[in-house]
């Protein structure tokens, strides 16, 4: 007998050995529509495909389990060890007939729908979660949604996909199962299937600290709870090799959590505070203009806008004037280019993708998902850093080729 649990145990090991070496990797599709980014996985006994808008920052797995049925499927009781991990609140009842989502003494979770703002009570559950290729993660948790509340999310897809810094978001449940570092790499795409991977090997060269914002930036929060999103150390912004001169208070966090620069795949385009936005399009016009590129009239929610047959094209898109992130660590600029600053509205006009923040916003720079596509992103949580490739079309590549 005890030989026998041995020698499972040694295969078990050699099992998830072997897994370990080739983690998890999902598609990601960009929806044109919405322009959200769309992750595909399966989960349960039936395997049910779902389809789920990537949220970088968000917490945990959720999706509608209104017509979802699994045997593997197993509600998180309250008051469990999987309960503290989840951080869930309180304990959820449902007076309608037992399925998946409507369970007695539950976790309570709170999933939050960001394109409708709402945040729903609902309970944390369990089950099989299968990547398109990598070891199955089973009892894996997350949380049902009620299909009502699916308002904004693009056509086909019943859930969102939370990356962020929490101990059930699906980096860390995927690491913690399959025994490896905690690191993932994001390649949205701007067209074609990009990927999600985990256990990656580092690629990209250039590096810059990941930061915590020591207050949360969810619609809830319990008090001295940090933010579960990505924050970068942007120091300043360049446009076409000039320094702009802006006041280093907005790229600091402050004890409040404001101010500072995140990464964020549920906003389309790159915001920033108003007195950072006005500055930096004054002085992208201007280097655009003497490049020969002449104006448009704007097409919100862009306010710097040209006329396209001015612009030359090159592999890496519109040649536009550089803007470029200033970042602390070792030859940390972020260099963005075209593709990545601009967005053609129509064949005559293309405006540069930045947005106005406003006067006060949370957070002065807010890192948007068209300012990341075909760039490969590798959120190392182990030595808490971000590498970063720019753009892959400038290598003659992009996230559905490499
Ligand atoms: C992103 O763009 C789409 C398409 O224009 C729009 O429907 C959606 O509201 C935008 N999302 C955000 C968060 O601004
Ligand atoms: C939850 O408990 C109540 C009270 O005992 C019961 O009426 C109800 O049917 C239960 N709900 C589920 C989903 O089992
Ligand atoms: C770019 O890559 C494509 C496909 O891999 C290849 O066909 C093409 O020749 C490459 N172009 C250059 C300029 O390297």
């Amino acid at each position: 007998m005890a030989s026998f649990l041995s020698s499972t145990l040694f295969l078990a090991l050699i099992i998830s050995a072997v897994a370990a070496q080739n983690g998890l990797i999902l598609p990601i599709r960009k929806d044109p529509k919405t322009l959200q980014h769309i992750a595909t996985f399966k989960m349960g006994s039936n395997r049910a495909a779902i389809s789920a808008a990537v949220d970088l920052g968000g917490p945990f797995l959720w999706f509608s389990c209104n017509d979802y049925a699994s045997t593997t499927y197993a509600p998180i009781p309250c008051g469990s060890a999987k309960c503290d991990a989840a951080k869930g609140i309180g304990c959820v009842g449902c007076n309608l007939p037992p399925r998946p989502g409507c369970t007695n003494d539950t976790c309570g979770a709170s999933p939050y729908n960001p394109f409708l703002d709402v945040l729903v009570s609902q309970g944390y559950a369990e089950d099989t979660f299968y990547a398109k290729s990598g070891a199955p993660l089973p009892e894996y948790s997350f949380s049902c949604m009620d299909k009502d509340y699916l308002t904004g999310l693009a056509a086909g897809a019943t859930g969102m996909l939370g990356l962020g810094r929490t101990q059930i978001s699906l980096h860390r449940q995927a690491s913690a199962k399959l025994n490896l570092p905690d690191a993932f790499s994001l390649c949205l795409p701007s067209s074609g299937a990009g990927k999600l991977e985990i256990g990656i090997k580092p690629r990209s060269v250039k590096t810059t600290p990941l930061l915590i914002n020591p207050v949360s930036t969810y619609p809830i929060y319990t008090e001295g709870d940090a933010s579960d999103e990505y924050f970068i150390d942007v120091r300043g912004i360049a446009v076409a090799g000039a320094r702009l001169n802006l006041k280093d208070s907005y790229f600091s966090i402050d004890k409040n959590g404001v101010g500072g620069t995140k990464i964020s795949t549920m906003q389309n385009f790159t915001a920033v505070h108003n007195s950072i936005y006005k500055p930096l399009a004054r002085a992208f016009a201007k280097a655009a203009s003497d490049l020969g590129i002449r104006s448009a009239a704007a097409v919100a929610p862009f306010r710097a806008c040209f006329s396209s047959s001015s612009i030359a094209r090159t592999a890496a898109g519109p040649a536009v004037p550089e803007i470029e992130l200033v970042l602390a660590g070792k030859d940390a600029t972020w260099r963005m280019r075209g593709a990545n600053l601009m967005v053609e509205i129509d064949r005559k006009t293309t405006c540069l993708g930045f947005v106005d923040g406003g006067s006060s916003p949370r957070t002065a720079v807010v890192i948007g998902a068209h300012q990341l596509e075909e760039n490969l992103l590798e959120f190392d949580l182990v030595s808490s850093q971000l590498r970063f490739s720019e753009s892959l079309l400038l290598s003659n590549t992009s996230c559905s080729r490499i």
